[in-house]
């Protein structure tokens, strides 16, 4: 579609060109058409239809045959496959956060935009009045003026339209300075919005992983929802060392899914879904006993030493399942596959 708009192109280039247009729109008809078909058999044709997807399939396919029935030039009706790239949403999973955040700031984002209208409006005036008896083309009119407050506030300064006064200098300064930190305010919602909203879909996760975990399965609601918010979830492809023998340990994990191998003296020991690991450290205070590597892609939930002291000074059975199973492990030789620690210990 590009190439097709550059005067200089080869006349057989563009003919090329405009039959790879005509391929990329049946293909997409015939997309929009067997979409159509399906969903209208499952009457659910027309939820489709108006849907965002499907009012992107639409604009794909439609807007171009009607341009060139209405007898719009070829080089003009092709522009209108610039909405193809509408489709590229359907495939960006960011897209649907991104709304959710707007959404959920959009008072404080809206609040903002009211104090961009107001500095925007007020220099306008302002240099209305100082600029227009020397600048008539530049100043003359609101509208222009509102084109330099634009320009100004957003800090683009094309230079097209520069104040001669002194005050109008002045204010000038001004409106860059609110520039920046409208801004400034707008970045700080949006990234506040992100990082909460990200809080709470990992929390949401993390839950869920917690109520897998078997150890933790006896715990009342209110503990459930304290240790979510304090484990962190980590996937871990195979074959990756998560604790190295001999290091400082400054956090526990607990298995969600997955397999490990604990290379200790008298043999690998694997531990697998609801166990736990990393303890050892923590209790005694010293270096890792041993090193643990993943034998298949696992997830962990990781509790960082800090979580878990105040996590066992409130739940002491909980610390002396914990303790009891590094006990275990210190005294005997592990054979074969260790499971998950016994519950009735836990509980
Ligand atoms: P830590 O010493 O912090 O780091 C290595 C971890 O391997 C250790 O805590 C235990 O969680 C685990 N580990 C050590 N020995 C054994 C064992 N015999 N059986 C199962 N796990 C072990």
């Amino acid at each position: 579609m590009c190439a097709a708009t550059v005067p200089g192109i080869r006349l057989e280039f563009r003919s090329s060109l405009f039959v790879a247009l005509w391929i990329c729109t049946a293909v997409f008809a015939f997309d929009f058409a067997i979409k159509l078909w399906l969903r209208f058999s499952s009457q659910q044709g027309l939820d489709y239809l108006l849907s965002p997807q499907g009012l992107i399939d639409a604009l794909a396919v439609v807007p171009i045959p009607i341009a060139f029935l209405l007898g719009v030039p070829a080089e003009t009706a092709w522009l209108l496959a610039s909405l193809w790239i509408l489709k590229l949403t359907a495939n960006v999973p960011g897209l649907s956060l991104l709304w959710r955040v707007i959404a959920l700031e959009s008072r404080a984002l809206a609040s903002v935009f009211v104090i961009f209208a107001i500095v925007l409006l007020l220099a306008a005036v302002a240099l209305h009045v100082l600029e227009r008896a020397n600048q008539p083309e530049k100043f003359g009119s609101l509208p222009l003026s509102l084109w330099w407050a634009v320009t100004t506030l957003t800090t683009t300064g094309y230079g097209d339209a520069v104040p001669k006064t002194f005050l109008g200098r002045l204010i000038a300064g001004g409106v860059m300075i609110c520039g920046l930190g409208l801004f400034g305010l707008w970045a700080g919602i949006l990234a506040t919005g992100f990082s909460a909203e990200y809080r709470r879909r990992d929390f949401a996760r993390t839950w869920d992983l917690v109520t897998r975990v078997p150890f933790f399965r006896n715990l009342d609601p209110a503990a459930i929802v304290e240790l979510a918010r304090m484990l962190r979830r980590l996937d871990v492809a195979e074959k990756t060392v998560v604790i190295r023998r001999g290091r400082p340990g400054d956090c526990m994990y607990f298995m969600a899914s997955g397999e490990v191998e604990v290379r200790i003296e008298s043999g690998p020991v694997r531990l697998g879904p609801g166990s736990f690991f990393g303890e050892m450290a923590l209790l005694e205070g010293g270096p890792r006993t041993a090193t643990v590597v993943t034998t298949i892609p696992s997830t962990l939930l990781i509790l960082d030493v800090s979580d878990f002291h105040a996590f066992a000074a409130h739940h002491p059975d909980l610390a002396q399942a914990v303790e009891a199973e590094a006990r275990r492990r210190r005294i005997g030789p592990a054979n074969g596959k260790a499971g998950p620690p016994d519950q009735a210990a836990a509980h």
